[in-house]
């Protein structure tokens, strides 16, 4: 089965009881259940992996490739905002990456509208909740299966 790694930034293990006006009331575990599920029924095995710490997903990051991984879905949270590290370790190891935010980062303050991973990224899902690792999940299999609009091709 081909193999994507989910990986989660600081502060999405509170989800559900964390702000929930902007992240919903679903834990983590959750979540990464259901997207298992969805994996199951679209021949995906789903692995997840949350870090509290920049260097730690760096390093799974960087480990992907050997590990199996063809693509990678990742919520980088705050980080998202600030690490150079995480935005070239994703570029170093060439696999397609779609970056999701659970809430609309667009729609809150200033310093949240950057994104220093989207430039590389094969698609961006904002503002759907939990359901966009979904949306994400379903990306990947598309950029598996060859039928993903990358760089301007036919689809
Ligand atoms: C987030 C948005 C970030 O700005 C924030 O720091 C998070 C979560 C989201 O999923 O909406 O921790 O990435």
């Amino acid at each position: 089965m081909r193999k994507i790694l989910i990986v989660q930034g600081p502060n999405l293990n509170l989800l559900g009881s964390r702000e929930r006006q902007f992240y919903g009331s679903a834990t983590l575990g959750e979540v990464h259940a259901q997207l298992r599920e969805r994996g199951r029924q679209e021949g995906l095995d789903v692995v997840d992996f949350q870090s509290n710490h920049e260097g730690d997903i760096v390093d799974v990051i960087q480990g992907a490739p050997a590990k199996g991984f063809e693509a990678i879905i990742i919520n980088p949270a705050a980080y998202t905002h600030t690490s150079v590290a995480i935005r070239d370790a994703l570029i170093a190891v060439e696999l397609p990456y779609f970056e999701v935010h659970i809430s609309n980062i667009q729609s809150r303050e200033d310093f949240r509208q950057i994104s220093l991973v989207s430039e590389g990224a094969s698609g961006i899902v904002s503002g759907f909740g939990p359901f966009g690792y979904t949306l994400a999940l379903l990306g990947a299999a598309q950029i598996l299966d060859g039928t993903h609009p990358k760089g301007g091709e036919d689809f």
